[in-house]
């Protein structure tokens, strides 16, 4: 992980041997000692599935998936620990004695990295491990810049999200909705840009772990000049799966950029990608309409207080003064009351009519895993997979995703 701010504990997990027992591997003990002195645990394969939900995982460069003969009746929950370790961004180096090609296909086919014979050569640990970093470095280093095609005319659909009271949780969902849509499955994966408009404040960064870039600042005050190679050095990859445009490195003032500006980001990156994700300043802006505009959904987070209340009627005036569209607004409750919750339950219905509107999505508090998640640069996908507040936000992606493509049908 890279970052400013020092995240990883001296005593943060940075690998960990899957296996039946490490016992049988002693040799492997030996070289995950020698590479990661301390920093290394120990799995077995259903422990390791169940690693995966917890927070730690996000942490975690690389798994030695170590087997041997007597493990080949258990390829399907093999597979599986490949299959989840990538999903998460995991390296996977395959450690095998004595199993037969065939076996050793599959799970290649599954994803594994790296494979290594055991008995492990000398210093042949170390070289894999030494390969993942420099990828993962030479990713880094290119920012993995989307080679974006140009003159690629596809039409994303643009979801914008903005909170209406400050921490409530509109970056949350905004990063968390971008990397759901982004595991999306199907014929191939949707593409989605995630774009952090909240210039002074963002945290779209921050809560992935990605670092702010130079080169976004000088996209910004030159959107004259933008072109795809422009707009794609300034894009950061985040797992090879979604593509995200920082805010700036410094605190600029909001009006360094004006509505063109931000009219020719949003074309240019509805033009490459499915989805564009933006992330707005909970305070209006002179390009505030712009998006409104663009956007084909608008969520606005709210809380069940008076704070919310107040700045929704706000809001309310100041869009319908300008004739701008306020019931474009979907309303985001955050925090929502449990069902159960019988009393807040009318509260809810009570605040939607006082100020007339229709909260159309309630996201339950996911506790603590929530900010732990969003402090190790994880999506809740990846840090807190069971997490209520996830379910939610995955339901909503496919519910958008379906709703995206019957209408594409019905065209
Ligand atoms: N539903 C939720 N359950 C638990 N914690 C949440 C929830 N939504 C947001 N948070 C936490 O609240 C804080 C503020 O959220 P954030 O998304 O940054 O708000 P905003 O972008 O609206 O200022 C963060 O620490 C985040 O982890
Ligand atoms: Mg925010």
């Amino acid at each position: 992980m890279s970052s400013e701010v020092p995240q990883i504990e001296n005593n943060a997990i940075l690998a960990c041997t899957v296996s039946r027992d490490v016992q049988n591997f002693d040799l492997l003990i030996e070289d995950m000692e020698t590479a990661l002195g301390e920093n290394w645990g120990d799995l077995g394969f259903a422990e390791s599935l169940a690693f995966f939900g917890q927070p730690e995982a996000g942490a975690l460069e690389f798994l030695a998936l170590a087997i041997d003969e007597k493990d080949e009746d258990n390829l399907v929950m093999l597979g599986e620990v490949i299959t989840q370790a990538k999903a998460r961004g995991i390296k996977v180096i395959l450690i095998a004695e004595d199993v037969s090609p065939v076996s050793l296909h599959q799970l290649l086919r599954k994803g594994a990295d790296e494979f290594i014979p055991y008995p492990l050569p000398e210093m042949e640990l170390q070289q894999a491990i030494e390969r993942l970093r420099a990828q993962e470095a030479g990713a880094r280093e290119r920012h993995d810049t989307p080679q974006l095609q140009s003159g690629e005319s596809r039409e994303g659909a643009v979801i914008v999200v903005q909170g209406l009271a400050g921490g409530s949780g509109a970056t949350t969902l905004a990063v968390n909705l971008a990397w759901e849509l982004a595991l999306i499955d199907g014929d191939k994966h949707p593409s989605v840009c995630l774009i952090d408009l909240d210039l002074q404040f963002g945290s779209v960064g921050t809560y992935l772990d990605l670092p702010r870039r130079e080169t976004v600042f000088e996209m910004l005050a030159d959107t004259e000049n933008m072109d795809e190679e422009v707009f794609g050095q300034a894009l950061l990859n985040f797992k090879e799966r979604l593509q995200v445009l920082t805010a700036p490195t410094d605190l600029v003032p909001l009006d360094i950029i004006d509505a063109e500006d931000v009219q020719r980001v949003i074309d240019l990156a509805r033009s490459h990608f499915d989805y564009v994700v933006i992330d707005m300043p909970s305070t209006l802006v002179v390009w505030s309409e712009t998006v409104l505009q663009a956007a084909h959904v608008y969520f606005a987070t709210i809380e069940l207080d008076m704070r919310s209340a107040q700045n929704i009627l706000r809001l309310k005036r100041a869009l319908q003064s300008e004739d701008l569209p306020f019931n474009k607004l979907r309303f985001a409750l955050n925090r929502a009351p449990k069902f159960t919750d019988l009393s807040s339950k009318s509260r809810v219905k009570r605040m939607g009519e006082s100020l007339g509107i229709s909260i159309d999505l309630q996201l339950p508090d996911g506790g603590k895993a929530v900010m732990q998640g969003a402090d190790h640069g994880s999506p809740l996908a990846i840090s807190a997979a069971k997490n209520p507040l996830r379910k939610e936000i995955a339901k909503l992606a496919q519910s958008l995703h379906e709703l995206g493509r019957n209408e594409a049908e019905a065209a």
